[in-house]
């Protein structure tokens, strides 16, 4: 095993405060990115979410990895190099490392903004003699481009964004990202993209609302990250987790909902933020799709549908994308 860790030059979080400052001063819905919810609490938080009763996303993923991950691998042509776009802790990762490992040594190179997240998958793989783990500390897009860059002439590339988190970027902008990974690849390389499923409103909306709290915790950090980094002037007990599935975008929808009128002052900003009593602070989108859309979807961005697989506990699809 081998581990390198490539950090961007610019610090991937430069644009936390500018951010904050505009998503909490526009006219209208006030709105976070919710890629500030990974430092170290929120990347914990995150891991606990996934063992929950009622997060069956993460399990069903799992499952198709850990059941097909040799079917998948067979269908690619060798030698491979892996790039993974928010690997989080890697650890479904590993039964696809773990299939290639068997026929050839695999380069991987995790993407990630959380240095937490990083971290803990480059322990996940510290096991896999035959993998060399070249980690990169950026946001998506500059890390494909860095692991492309690196390839060698013959090497084919596996992109894996596992997890649905292409759900987190609205459908349009889901559309975009697919494009401009497609203008990264060669003929032949690869993009495993893990969707979840349209299922009964109560199970979807119990996924991100479990009756512990975790997910509400993990949703309030953001305003406890904006107090510890930006000093914040947040009363957390001042704010609750709301989740709601919009019907017509087929997404459930976090927010933050202010119990009271208030105003927030962010000393770092020397900004005054106000809430009305019930307004909020939209802070996550989790797109739901159907098997067929994300065949289109694909299509319509330069990429074939090779394969499907479904979990039929928790309708999810891990989609084997082919440029
Ligand atoms: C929903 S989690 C999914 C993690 C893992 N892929 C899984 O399936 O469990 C999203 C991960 O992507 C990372 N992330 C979010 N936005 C990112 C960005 N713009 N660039 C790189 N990583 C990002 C987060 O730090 C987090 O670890």
């Amino acid at each position: 095993m081998r581990i390198e860790r490539l950090s961007t030059a610019v610090p991937v979080m430069a644009g936390f405060a500018e951010d904050v400052r505009a998503g909490l001063s526009r006219a209208g819905q006030k709105e976070l990115p919710s890629k500030y919810f990974y430092d170290e609490v929120g990347s914990g938080l995150f891991e606990v979410i996934c063992t929950l009763p009622q997060y069956g996303l993460t399990r069903a993923d799992e499952r198709i990895l850990r059941r097909h991950a040799v079917d998948i691998v067979s269908r690619l042509p060798s030698p491979v190099v892996v790039a993974e776009l928010g690997s989080g802790s890697g650890r479904k990762t590993r039964f696809i490392i773990e299939a290639l490992c068997r026929r050839q040594p695999v380069t991987y190179h995790p993407i990630e903004i959380s240095p937490t997240a990083l971290e803990r998958c480059e322990r996940e793989m510290s096991d896999i003699a035959a993998v060399s783990v070249v980690g990169f500390e950026r946001p998506y897009l500059d890390g494909l481009l860095a692991a492309a860059a690196r390839r060698r002439e013959g090497e084919c590339l596996l992109v894996l964004f596992l997890g649905s988190t292409i759900g987190n970027f609205d459908r349009p902008a889901g559309e975009r990202f697919l494009s401009q990974v497609r203008g990264m690849l060669r003929p032949g390389d690869a993009l495993l993209l893990g969707t979840d499923l349209v299922k009964s409103r109560p199970v979807m909306l119990a996924a991100y609302d479990d009756e512990l709290g975790v997910t509400a915790a993990f949703n309030l950090n953001l305003l406890a990250r904006i107090n510890r980094e930006l000093d914040g002037g947040f009363d957390l007990a001042q704010f609750a987790h709301l989740a709601l599935f919009n019907e017509t975008e087929r997404r459930i929808e976090m927010h933050l909902r202010s119990r009271m009128a208030q105003t927030v002052r962010i000393g770092a900003l020397g900004l005054e933020a106000p809430f009305a009593e019930d307004e909020t602070i939209w802070t996550e989108n989790s797109h739901k799709y159907t098997a067929e859309e994300v065949v289109e979807m694909a299509a319509r961005n330069g990429f074939r549908c090779e394969a499907q697989w479904i979990d039929q506990e928790w309708p999810f699809a891990q989609n084997l994308l082919i440029v």
